[in-house]
């Protein structure tokens, strides 16, 4: 047992330790910039949970920070010493070399980059005129010195540590600040993320699908199951998915071949949809669609009913399964959706409920 445990916690060490890589960020901050150009005008960012020598996030914000009009950019790093997963790491030349290098500090604490003006005088602001120094302590970015950089930013925009994204999240919130947020498509069903989708106080971002990383050997790592958090607007939720009505989908649908209706639901009044194109635009009851309909949802078509997983879903009162139905099928699990195959209970993956809007 706790040779498990060991194991798992040298796991989410290991799976918070990739880097984004410059084209990932480009293109999903495009998207902002694209519905509103101003977006990030005369604003202060803040890339908490960063390495600030070779962070892609640092880069592409300091490389804009004339296009975008920023006002300053903070990049604050973990130390080495805290980081729980251990590398042989090494301090870089760009921080051996300069006169504010302190052989005590550089593996304890953390560092903070700034970047306002044109400090050599090259006629442009870029990463080059980043001013750094050492934190006072390791960078934790729950500490009082990176929460007060907190208060101060307008904008916060990382990808955190995934073993701590609840907390991460949490924090951020506890001041209303705008993000811009990597973490695990799994966490949208977390009890401390599914309502605030529900009620679109944040959502999915612009970019899908795998995207790759950078690990701390010099490799990649290829991850299909990362998405962007946000609570800043972008163009791509606005859009309406092109449906087609429940009559066309039973007819023309090679998914729903041989079926003359869409399953309904024996634990609650709303129809089974396994694959986001099969929503029937005309149906105005209660669908039960895969979690990947998130990366899709235009609020103005579609509100968001309940998820029916953990703790979301016995919410919705789906409990208790009886012993005769666990008997059935043992993998039941209360707070999920179930339907009847040949007089069995069989259950779909996590379901987000939603209905078209009026
Ligand atoms: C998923 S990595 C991403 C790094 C960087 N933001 C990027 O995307 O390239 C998360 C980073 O957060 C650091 N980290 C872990 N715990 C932290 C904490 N409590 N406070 C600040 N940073 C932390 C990890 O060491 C890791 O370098």
């Amino acid at each position: 047992m706790a040779k498990n445990s060991n194991l798992g916690q040298a796991k989410a060490a290991k799976n918070d330790e990739f880097y984004t890589q410059y084209v990932d960020i480009q293109k999903e901050v495009n998207a902002y910039i694209e519905y509103n150009p101003d977006v990030f005008r005369g604003k202060t960012i803040l890339l908490p949970c960063d390495d600030p020598e070779w962070s892609n996030f640092t880069k592409f914000f300091a490389q804009n920070f004339e296009f975008f009009g920023l006002k300053k950019l903070i990049s604050t790093s973990y130390a080495i010493e805290s980081k729980k997963y251990k590398t042989d790491w090494q301090p870089t030349l760009f921080e051996t070399e300069n006169p504010l290098y302190n052989v005590d500090k550089s593996r304890v604490k953390g560092k903070i980059f700034t970047l306002t003006h044109d400090t050599n005088q090259n006629g442009r602001i870029d990463i080059d005129d980043l001013q750094w120094n050492y934190l006072e302590g390791d960078g934790d970015f729950r500490s009082a010195e990176v929460t007060a950089l907190r208060d101060e930013a307008d904008i916060i925009i990382t990808n955190p540590p995934f073993s701590l994204f609840r907390e991460f999240l949490a924090w951020i919130r506890e001041r209303e600040k705008s993000f811009l947020l990597i973490g695990n498509m799994n966490a949208v069903t977390y009890k401390e993320v599914f309502p605030l989708i529900k009620d679109n106080i944040i959502w999915l971002g612009s970019s899908f699908g795998s995207k790759t990383y950078l690990t701390t050997d010099g490799g990649t790592q290829t991850m299909g199951n990362t998405c962007w958090f946000t609570n800043i607007d972008h163009g791509r939720r606005h859009q309406p998915l092109q449906l087609m009505t429940k009559e066309d989908n039973l007819r023309f649908n090679k998914k729903l071949k041989g079926q003359e209706d869409y399953i309904r639901y024996a634990n609650y009044d709303a129809i089974e949809v396994p694959y986001v194109e099969l929503i029937p635009k005309d149906f105005d009851g209660i669908m039960g669609v895969p979690k990947s309909f998130l990366e899709k949802y235009c609020p103005e078509q579609f509100e968001i009913i309940g998820c029916a997983e953990g703790d979301s879903g016995k919410e919705l009162g789906l409990v208790p399964f009886n012993r005769e139905l666990k008997k059935l099928n043992k993998s039941l699990r209360d707070g999920q959706l179930y339907y009847m195959v040949d007089g069995k209970p069989e259950k779909p993956y996590a379901r987000i409920l939603i209905r078209k809007k009026q």
